[in-house]
């Protein structure tokens, strides 16, 4: 299932992500900012306890988060998202899987995974582009294998052809994003898109310094 978060602000904050002259440094704190509207919504269903709390004037119920969860960001462009979420979630563990996709085939590479305990866990994945979905289906594959409670997805764009790779391969995974954009380019990057997700947050594109 696909929920397009479409509040003003994230609309706002993902503008300025598209806009082609902005920076790393305000690139950076831009993704940073629009992953907690989307964490938000993609966290509303976590479960909750009970918890009395003394205010200066009288004793009432709050509620504590009583899920353990666990965020893990695609290298590079997830960890974009993941000051957001351990700013959020303090507790919150986190895996790394690194993948690369092959700029020819568009087929993704791993080449580094460190998963933490995930049985009886919420995961978030976290991916700000959604292309063809290659490598959100690699990572959830897995996520999926450690037997997580829960996985859902995070990415700020996402492409047609990457939805229907998710739905396709692992329909029980939600996905949560700013924008489900027009179509992929012959060389899988996004349309309108924000260009290389990677390159802008690490200032690493052809012609930067
Ligand atoms: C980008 C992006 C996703 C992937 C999406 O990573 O961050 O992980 O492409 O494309 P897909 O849906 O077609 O698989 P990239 O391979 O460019 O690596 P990077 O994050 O290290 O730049
Ligand atoms: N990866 C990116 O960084 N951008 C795209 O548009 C597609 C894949």
């Amino acid at each position: 299932m696909l929920t397009v978060v479409d509040h003003p602000l994230a609309g706002h904050l993902l503008a300025s992500l598209r806009d082609r002259d902005t920076g790393p440094a305000r690139f950076r704190a831009l993704a940073r900012q629009l992953t907690v509207s989307l964490i938000l919504e993609a966290t509303r269903d976590l479960p909750t306890r009970p918890r009395v709390v003394a205010t200066p004037l009288e004793q009432t119920e709050g509620r504590e988060i009583s899920a353990g969860l666990v965020a893990v960001p695609i290298l590079r462009a997830g960890l974009g998202m993941l000051d957001a979420v351990t700013d959020a979630f303090p507790d919150v563990g986190v895996g790394y899987v690194g993948l690369e996709r092959d700029e020819r085939t568009l087929r993704p590479r791993t080449y580094y995974e460190k998963l933490p305990p995930l049985e009886g866990k919420h995961a978030l994945l976290l991916d700000p582009m959604l292309a063809t979905g290659g490598s959100a289906v690699a990572a959830t594959r897995s996520i999926a294998a450690g037997r997580p409670e829960s996985l859902r997805m995070v990415c700020v764009v996402a492409a047609p052809e990457g939805v229907r790779a998710m739905e396709e391969a692992h329909p029980e995974v939600p996905i949560f994003t700013a924008a489900l954009d027009r179509e992929l380019n012959e060389r899988g990057y996004i349309l309108p898109g924000i260009g290389d997700f990677g390159d802008r947050l690490y200032g690493t594109g052809p012609g930067s310094a």
